[in-house]
């Protein structure tokens, strides 16, 4: 007969295909460090309370440290009959120091045991998501700061538009990731809060003192309905939703990356480190990490979609559908820490062509709103001025020229009110510098801009290092 932790009520073993289909340990053993973390602090807690005796919770507590170590070491095999890392473990643990591990599971549930696992895992995994979005926003904001005279043109409908600093374009993207930044802070609010103690479903029997396990894990609050606590995985939904964001925003930029960096622009050229050749045409030097970028940024909303449909019908409480809260979670951690850590580094390695920006800029029509703004300086009504401007790009465009190519004398055919300082106004550095307003592209407003950028980064800065401690515990690099 199969021994199973929960067998008593059994008289026939599971099929062997049902063992496998209903196992999680293939996926979950991911949570082991977190799993150990927070049945050591429920050990304590039950000492604490007397439900066991402080020799008993110290016997359970060293052998749960010892299981960990070796796990680290990867000295320990777990067991598809085993289900899932919490009976995997406590199997392990009743190996190793006996019966008295049998009192550990007092007043617990693996729901409320999973659930407080998954809190503990994603709690640690935002604060490094956060800081690896910190290290890209900074490599933007420096790539900014190196190129505020950097001019090239602005796009709408992927048309020229209007030319602006290559260092307000990068600021926009730090503004992107600002807020993705400012969500994970507040989200992170909610995953900061202890569900154990909620049992199978309505509490556990015994006295627990679930503030003092709180307490311990470092949570700043707990869950106050024991339904709430095993039945939602909102707080997945939330993080999932926030990397569905991330991931988007990477994934305009990268399609920028690669357009910029084909021969067609030729803005950009992309390290060699963070691109790939092909295997037939000897020319190549593909933007790959942008490309994958992109890619990938697919499957994070599909985990997101792929957790709000296993929700969506779920009656309360725990329900094993919530088991499929796992992979998607951990596959888009995952796709978040790669795709972050390279990205930093591929925008703080790679070259700017400053000159073609120039020239893409220089040569067109990015300063016929130019042209109009000042018409309607010299009193001629914006919407007069705006068919002046376009009547003189069609006239450009039959002669193969430029506005400023046109002799003043054209121009005064067109209006009255064109003077010789028409022609310095239609410079693209004048029409850069002439938007002042706050957020706009004349130098001031950039520099100010990245004042107000810089007190971000050093709020975010702060934030992680009032989370720090959470970094190196338990298991920091035990990824999917
Ligand atoms: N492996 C399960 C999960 O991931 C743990 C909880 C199991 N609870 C239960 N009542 N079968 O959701």
């Amino acid at each position: 007969m199969d021994t199973k932790l929960w067998g008593g009520r059994f008289t026939k073993p599971t099929h062997n295909l049902v063992d496998e289909f209903n196992a999680s340990i293939y996926f979950d053993k991911l949570l082991a460090q977190y799993d150990i973390q927070g049945s050591i602090a429920h050990a304590r807690m039950l000492a604490k309370c007397a439900i066991l005796t402080q020799e008993e919770a110290d016997t359970i507590v060293n052998g749960l440290q010892k299981i960990g170590e070796k796990i680290k070491r990867n000295e320990i095999e777990f067991q598809v009959a085993d289900e899932d890392i919490h009976m995997n473990i406590e199997r392990i643990l009743q190996q190793d120091i006996g019966e008295v591990a049998g009192k550990l599971h007092t007043g617990r549930s693996r729901n409320d045991q999973v659930a407080l696992d998954l809190h503990l895992y994603l709690r640690q995994q935002m604060v490094m998501v956060l800081e690896k979005l910190f290290n890209l926003q900074q490599a933007l904001v420096n790539k900014a700061e190196q190129h505020l005279d950097t001019i090239l043109p602005g796009y709408t409908h992927l048309q020229r538009a209007q030319p602006v600093r290559l260092a307000h374009h990068f600021l926009a993207y730090a503004a992107m990731l600002q807020r993705d930044i400012n969500r994970i802070q507040d989200a992170y609010i909610r995953v900061n809060v202890c569900p154990l103690g909620a049992g199978a479903i309505a509490g556990a029997g015994f006295n627990l003192d679930r503030e003092y396990v709180a307490k311990q894990l470092n949570f700043t609050e707990i869950y106050q309905n024991s339904m709430d606590a095993v039945s939602d995985r909102d707080f997945v939904v939330e993080f999932l939703s926030n990397s569905a964001l991330i991931m988007m925003h990477l994934s305009r930029l990268s399609e920028e990356l690669i357009l910029w960096s084909s021969r067609e622009f030729a803005f950009v050229e992309l390290d060699d480190a963070y691109s790939t050749g092909s295997s037939m045409m000897p020319q190549k030097k593909n933007p790959d990490v942008a490309e994958l970028v992109r890619g990938k940024t697919g499957r994070v909303y599909g985990a997101l979609m792929g957790m709000l449909t296993v929700l969506k019908g779920l009656p309360l409480t725990y329900n094993k559908d919530l088991q499929e809260d796992k992979e998607g979670l951990f596959d888009t951690v995952k796709t978040l820490h790669d795709c972050l850590s390279l990205y930093a580094p591929m925008i703080t390695t790679m070259k700017i062509n400053d000159d073609a920006m120039h020239r893409a800029a220089q040569n067109d029509f990015l300063n016929a709103t130019e042209l109009a703004d000042y018409l309607v300086k010299k009193n001629v009504p914006f919407r007069e001025a705006h068919a002046i401007a376009g009547k003189l790009v069609l006239r450009c465009i039959e002669e193969n020229i430029y506005l400023a190519d046109l002799p003043l004398t054209t121009l005064q055919q067109y209006s009255a009110a064109f003077k010789e300082d028409v022609f310095p106004a239609l410079r693209i550095e004048q029409a850069v510098e002439a938007r002042r307003v706050i957020g706009g592209t004349a130098r001031k407003a950039v520099e100010d801009q990245l004042k107000y950028v810089h007190q971000q980064l050093t709020s975010t800065q702060e934030w992680l290092r009032t989370h720090a401690e959470l970094w190196s515990e338990p298991h920091p690099d035990f990824l999917w």
